[in-house]
């Protein structure tokens, strides 16, 4: 086994290293009990107490309102790109934001439910950018309004987040940046997340619901489907995925150590600042993908010159232990994918391996 990898992958992603001592100390005992968490009932005493750790420790750190429900729901964040209009839309029209390729996939299974309005694309500069917060005129009538915060293939970030002023509910797809900053909760109506950049394994997805989306559910949804049944059910209408939401308790727990969603933003405006400087400071041998002001903090995304140097690139960065750097297949280049759990050396030696490598090649 190679003695260090650093893992640049977007997802699933590195998991902090004291998580996973944990899991493996707990592996056949969990507090003592003589079973693995994997192995015990999800009705069960100790696993009441995990599923309480983990919804508790994400409603500190995200500072949930009281009047909002969290679940841990199973299909992916995909899921929610159908659940939500199956829930809200009903025949009425939704607005929609689109920043990049997860975004455009949600609209896919909008169009499914009613007639999603797209009130912002940036595909035709190849999502580069996002809006200026008064270039969104959002439809009053919409059932809601849907964006992606972070998107994760292009490396595009929202770095304020939509407020609607409470005139349209607003729906975020927060997959890729969950965790990495404060949010303000009270802005939006309903908060998903796959957990396998920033809470967790795949496998589960978070939901952050407020009350009033949930009374808002229609009658006879197929339950696993409807929120209200979920909220009802506490996440647990059937067998939830119990190991994931294990494994989110102890990256809650992890930081919370770290000092929180504050301290967490700092460390990765350093570490994105790292990056992005090296490909500015490049003589334009490496150039970014999105438009500065919107240059995410999680998905670093950069081209060299050639699409051969970009295969040479990610070849070599392998052979030494910088992983998972191909950027995804539908648009290329390179792709540093550095959330919470990714450490600054591992920037570094990036950085060291870009300058090397621009100096032999350029
Ligand atoms: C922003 C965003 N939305 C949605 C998804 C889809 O998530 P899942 O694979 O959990 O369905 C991803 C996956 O990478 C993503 O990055």
């Amino acid at each position: 086994m190679a003695e260090k990898i650093y893992n640049f992958s977007a997802g699933p992603a590195v998991l902090p290293t004291p998580v996973l001592e944990k899991a493996r100390d707990e592996m056949f005992s969990f507090g003592g009990c003589g079973m693995s968490v994997m192995e015990i009932s999800h009705r069960s005493k100790q696993f009441e107490g995990v599923l309480a750790a983990a919804e508790n420790g994400i409603r500190e750190l995200l500072a949930v309102p009281d009047n909002y429900r969290i679940l841990f729901l199973q299909g992916g964040a995909t899921l929610q790109f159908s659940m939500v209009p199956i829930n809200y839309m009903a025949g009425r029209s939704a607005d929609y934001v689109i920043t990049g390729a997860w975004g455009k996939k949600a609209l896919k299974e909008a169009k499914r439910c009613g007639t999603p309005n797209v009130i912002y694309t940036s595909a035709e500069n190849g999502f580069r950018s996002v809006p200026d917060p008064e270039e969104l005129k959002f439809e009053p009538d919409a059932a809601y309004l849907h964006y992606t915060s972070n998107e994760t293939i292009e490396g595009v970030e929202f770095k304020y987040e939509i407020d609607t002023a409470g005139q349209v509910p607003v729906v975020c797809d927060a997959s890729s940046n969950i965790l990495s900053k404060p949010l303000d909760i009270a802005k939006y109506a309903l908060i998903y997340a796959g957990a396998q950049k920033n809470i967790g394994p795949s496998g589960v997805t978070l939901v952050i619901i407020r009350d009033d989306m949930v009374a808002k559910v229609p009658e006879n949804q197929h339950s696993m489907l409807d929120y209200r049944v979920q909220v009802e059910n506490d996440s647990m209408l059937n067998t939830p995925n119990t190991w994931g939401i294990y494994i989110i308790s102890l990256v809650c727990e992890w930081l919370r150590g770290k000092g929180g969603l504050v301290e967490m933003e700092k460390l990765n405006e350093e570490k994105a600042a790292i990056l992005y400087n090296a490909i500015d400071s490049s003589d334009g041998f490496y150039t970014g993908h999105a438009d500065r002001d919107c240059r995410s903090l999680m998905n670093v995304t950069f081209r060299l010159p050639s699409e051969d140097l970009e295969k040479q690139f990610a070849a070599e960065a392998t052979a030494l232990g910088l992983d998972g750097l191909k950027g995804h297949r539908s648009v290329g280049g390179i792709r540093a994918s550095i959330y919470n759990a990714f450490p600054r050396e591992g920037v570094v030696a990036l950085v060291d391996f870009m300058q090397d490598f621009a100096r032999r090649n350029g």
